[in-house]
């Protein structure tokens, strides 16, 4: 079993990423933290809650920074709905949360931990970057961090950026070269990690979880229900530790750009031109019916 955290701003592909992960019985969760991105940050706490709540696990859970780092923070309700997570009637949540910072309680439980964990972020890298500044001591038992962002092909929130990098690139930058083992989803994969119309009203069928997934997905603006298909960005992270043979990685020099108008866009010395180093592990190819495949059979398992 694999003890992990996850970083996450749910967000309806969060949602559906944190359904699997904690339910899958080879994933041990051991916190969730909550960050400013897709909504702010008491609807990401709100959504995170119940997430949980809908599952009755008692995972820890803390909230993080409610700002980026240095630059003003912008949402993406225009795909997650004004809340994040529209369309599922949940009920309120009397959930406590950890009492510290998200950075306080990364920490505590990482250094806690007799074995290594895996850092997942599936939102902004502000938490993550705030717990490798102030804790540094908290690298030697981390043993990967796994995040879902970045591009290498156009951008989705202008011709370059993704939208997790372009929130807060400076805390993206401080994770990425922060020499610890990075394997990274960007939107080369994860905007081919796809749920179709026909695999949509599949999950619908799929059960109690199944339903909850189908209302958010139903109000999801990732992708086009009707043509290619919803992208299940932030379920690749989760995919990766439990199939990683789905996808095809290349070990490069990711750069991220942190002012002016190219701010949040990532840049991958794919062909090693630029310099020997290499600071990340790429993910650059998914089998997209593999992965369809195993996200239904993921979501046909839970009660
Ligand atoms: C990322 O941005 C968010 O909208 C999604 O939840 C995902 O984490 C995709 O660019
Ligand atoms: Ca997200």
């Amino acid at each position: 079993m694999r003890k992990i955290i996850i970083d996450t701003d749910p967000g309806i592909d969060d949602a559906a990423a944190l359904t699997i992960a904690l339910n899958n019985p080879e994933l041990k969760v051991e916190m969730l933290s909550t960050v400013a991105g897709n909504v702010n940050l008491d609807y990401t706490t709100e959504n995170a809650k119940k997430i949980l709540d809908f599952f009755k696990k008692d995972t820890p859970l803390a909230k993080g920074n409610s700002l980026p780092m240095l630059r003003e923070y912008e949402d993406a309700s225009q795909f997650h709905g004004e809340t994040g997570m529209n369309g599922f009637d949940f009920p309120g949540s009397k959930r406590e949360l950890l009492p510290e910072h998200a950075a306080v309680e990364m920490k505590n439980r990482i250094l806690a931990s007799e074995e290594k964990v895996t850092l997942v972020t599936i939102g902004p890298l502000t938490n993550a970057a705030l717990l490798l500044s102030m804790y540094p001591e908290v690298k030697q038992k981390l043993a990967e961090v796994v995040i879902m962002g970045g591009s290498t092909i156009d951008g989705n929130t202008n011709t370059s950026a993704e939208f997790n990098i372009k929130v807060d690139p400076h805390a993206a930058q401080m994770v990425i070269n922060s020499g610890l083992p990075v394997t990274i989803f960007g939107l080369r994969v994860t905007t081919r990690a796809l749920l179709t119309k026909t695999d949509i009203e599949k999950v619908k069928t799929l059960g109690r979880a199944g339903e909850m997934l189908y209302s958010l997905f139903t109000h999801y603006r990732g992708g086009d229900l009707e043509k290619a298909g919803l992208m299940m960005h932030d379920i690749c992270t989760i995919c990766y530790l439990l199939k990683p043979e789905i996808f095809k990685f290349q070990q490069t020099q990711l750069e991220v750009a942190v002012d002016g108008p190219a701010a949040g866009t990532t840049v991958a010395d794919l062909a090693g031109r630029y310099t020997a180093a290499k600071n990340v592990k790429l993910a650059v190819e998914i089998d997209q019916k593999q992965f369809r495949d195993w996200m239904l059979a993921e979501i046909s398992q839970l009660k």
